[in-house]
């Protein structure tokens, strides 16, 4: 989804083009995240306007227009302070074209411009109230009512201040935003806030900073102006003046010399600091004479008082590709230690324990419940379909697993004494955000499962677990999804941790854990083999893979990573339906997989190969090492270690990730930016 970087030097020189590469830096290391267009806002050589430079395409197109636009010796004159904006666009609202293209402006004059994730849905309203004023508009975008609604406000209400006009614009408006603005009317400052959409702002300082963290204004600053709300059709309503802000506070740091970064995420900012406030809903942050302040109109009751400066855990080598081609293909690789990650500090192998410290105070609640609920989106849905089994066996409860989308489709019963799992690797996933605040207003019980400390899904859970995995960068998730199954078999062996009839069963799994990551470097030296399939299977306009009980969610995550990333057709079959349907479809032109392994399902997946080979299928078959009577049934087929039969999962998928991988650098696919993809899903 579209990323927003932006940034700010206080009393720290740099030149515009300084600064134009710092801006370009970041829009790369939020490439991942999705895009089709870019843009950049920074100060004319004059200071008196802001110059915008905007590209169809990718981070690189702009960077060479960059290049060719401030050639000029003035732009490498260096600056105390300035800002500087910069944008990846998603297309949601009109095509991916420069003229839709971020920054948005508020006038011929670029008074206001503005970078945007997210969507403005009462944008129609907002345009016909604007529209009815004079205003034209030049996009198809959300985003442009939001910089004319702030020149709007600037107009009507001259003593606002910059950011009680961004405040006064984000009332108005209704949806999912995160927004930067900067403003010649406003030189060397910048202001910028969120709702259901990431923002962070992270702090450089040439010292250590004295303090952990920002406290929180509430209020308004001055008492000009009544608030408007902008109502359908573009008509308008008064609103309640909002009482002053009490308290004068804000960050200041104990040098004056400060830099600023706004940015979608972390992986933009790692490079240049560890220091950052993860913005809440409807924060303002806005940076004025280097002094940072977060600002929030109402205060609850339960409101904090401060927002908290984090440390990012993150090295910056973890978000580079090193020896690799692509960040997927890295990422399939880094299994072997994420999968320990995961575990580190959790499981005691010597001693047969596992702590969750993120839940182990719920678990006597969790333990009461009625239910368990799974929700999740796309791969992250199928950790839960791939655990279910197993957690059903080890909880004695009823699981139920669910698609995001479809279980708020269906306003779906909740109760309190449900307990319902968020299972995201990015955290911010609109659709799974959405069901989380569902539950939690009924009552329910939040559990959150996320790789991305201090994400949405993380902060508005009850309790957690962080999977570990580190950085994902390419799109098609890989090794969060093997951290996840993993994180959700521990939970199943918390559960069942006192439960006497259920311990050799525990004690199989917890062996099985521990040989993990030695068996999926086993599986990672098919790497070769798997290539040499995928040159037989490229060209082909489908793959059906067909496997039943634990390796069920194998074929529903391999079939999405081929479509994801090869554009092919491919479908995930439960082979106990064969006879439903999908047999039709079987002949000997049609590419199959099939996952055969000696667990409980065996004789169940043999009679579906016979099937298959019985219609002239030649199946590629993933079986157990040394399984030559499964073997027998076709020539291609790839051999993994034994395991325990819920973990087997980890292993089949691993052939399924590097297939994928494969098969999309043969068709000259984009592996790490699929077409029409984004990384994190910010918009339902
Ligand atoms: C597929 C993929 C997506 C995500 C889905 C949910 O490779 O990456 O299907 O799994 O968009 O994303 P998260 O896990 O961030 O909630």
């Amino acid at each position: 989804m579209c990323g927003i970087f932006a940034y700010l030097n206080y009393l720290t020189p740099k030149s515009r083009l300084e600064v134009l590469d710092l801006l370009v830096t970041g829009l790369k290391r939020l490439e991942y995240r999705g895009y089709d267009s870019t843009g950049v806002a920074i100060d004319s050589p004059d200071s008196k306007n802001i110059v915008m430079v905007k590209r169809t395409g990718k981070v690189k197109v702009l960077e060479d227009a960059i290049k060719e636009h401030f050639s000029g010796g003035e732009y490498s004159e260096p600056v105390m302070t300035h800002i500087g904006i910069a944008h990846t666009r998603w297309a949601t609202h009109g095509v991916p074209c420069e003229r839709n293209s971020h920054p948005h402006r508020s006038d011929e004059g670029n008074g206001f411009v503005v970078v945007h994730n997210g969507i403005i849905t009462n944008y129609n309203d907002v345009k016909t109230f604007l529209a009815k004023r004079g205003y034209e508009f030049e996009s198809d975008t959300d985003t442009e009512v939001f910089a004319k609604l702030v020149h709007h406000l600037w107009k009507t209400h001259p003593t606002y201040s910059f950011r009680e006009l961004v405040e006064q614009a984000i009332l108005q408006v209704e949806g999912a935003f995160a927004i930067a603005v900067k403003s010649k009317h406003f030189p060397g400052e910048c202001v910028a806030s969120r709702r259901s959409s990431p923002l962070l702002v992270a702090i450089k300082t040439k010292s250590r900073l004295a303090t952990d963290h920002i406290p929180i204004l509430y209020g308004k600053d001055t008492d000009s102006g009544k608030p408007q709300e902008i109502r359908p059709h573009g008509q308008t309503r008064e609103l309640p003046v909002l009482p002053r802000s009490d308290s004068t506070s804000e960050f200041m740091p104990e040098e004056k010399e400060v830099e600023y970064f706004f940015a979608s995420d972390a992986s933009a900012v790692i490079e240049h600091t560890n220091r950052v406030i993860y913005l809440e809903d409807d924060d303002v942050a806005a940076v004025r004479d280097g002094t940072l302040s977060i600002h929030r109109l109402k205060k609850s009751l339960d409101d904090p008082h401060a927002r908290e400066i984090t440390t990012l855990k993150m090295e910056i080598q973890q978000i580079m590709k090193g020896n690799y081609d692509y960040f997927m293909q890295k990422e399939i690789f880094e299994q072997p230690d994420s999968v320990v990650n995961t575990m580190r500090g959790r499981v005691r192998f010597d001693g047969n324990a596992i702590v969750l410290g993120g839940i182990k105070d719920y678990i006597p609640e969790i333990k009461r419940c009625r239910r368990l609920m799974l929700i999740g989106c796309g791969t992250s849905y199928h950790s839960a379909v791939a655990t279910r089994q197993l957690l059903e066996e080890l909880t004695e409860l009823p699981v139920i697993v669910e698609l995001a989308s479809d279980f708020l489709d269906r306003n779906t019963p909740i109760f309190r004494d449900d307990v319902c799992f968020f299972i995201s690797q990015s955290g911010e996933t609109a659709d799974t955000l959405m069901a989380l605040r569902y539950c939690k207003q009924r009552g329910a019980l939040i559990v959150g499962i996320t790789n991305t400390v201090g994400s949405s899904i993380c902060r508005e859970s009850h309790c957690g677990v962080h999977i570990n995995a580190g950085p994902e960068i390419g799109v098609a998730s890989t090794k969060a999804y093997t951290s996840q199954f993993i994180s959700l078999v521990m939970f199943a062996l918390v559960m069942s941790e006192d439960r006497l009839s259920l311990q050799q069963r525990r004690l199989e799994i917890l062996q099985a854990l521990s040989n993990l990551a030695d068996q999926i470097r086993k599986v990672l030296k098919l790497d070769s083999k798997v290539q040499e399939l995928a040159k037989d299977l490229y060209q082909h306009k489908s793959l059906l893979i067909m496997g039943r009980g634990y390796n069920f969610a194998t074929c529903l995550e391999g079939a999405l990573k081929v479509k994801e990333l090869t554009y092919m057709h491919s479908e995930g079959i439960m082979a106990g339906e064969l006879k439903h349907g999908p047999l039709a479809l079987v002949d000997d032109s049609m590419p199959v997989l099939m996952i055969v392994l000696r667990d409980p399902v065996y004789v169940k997946c043999m009679n579906a190969l016979q099937q298959v080979t019985s219609r002239k299928g030649c199946p590629v078959i993933i079986c157990e090492e040394g399984d030559e009577e499964t073997k027998a049934f076709s020539s291609r087929h790839l051999e993994i270690p034994r395991t325990v039969d819920c973990l087997q999962g980890i292993l089949t998928v691993i052939p399924m990730q590097l297939l994928s991988y494969h098969i999309a650098v043969l068709r000259g696919c984009d592996v790490d930016c699929p077409r029409n993809l984004a990384k994190s899903v910010t918009v339902e």
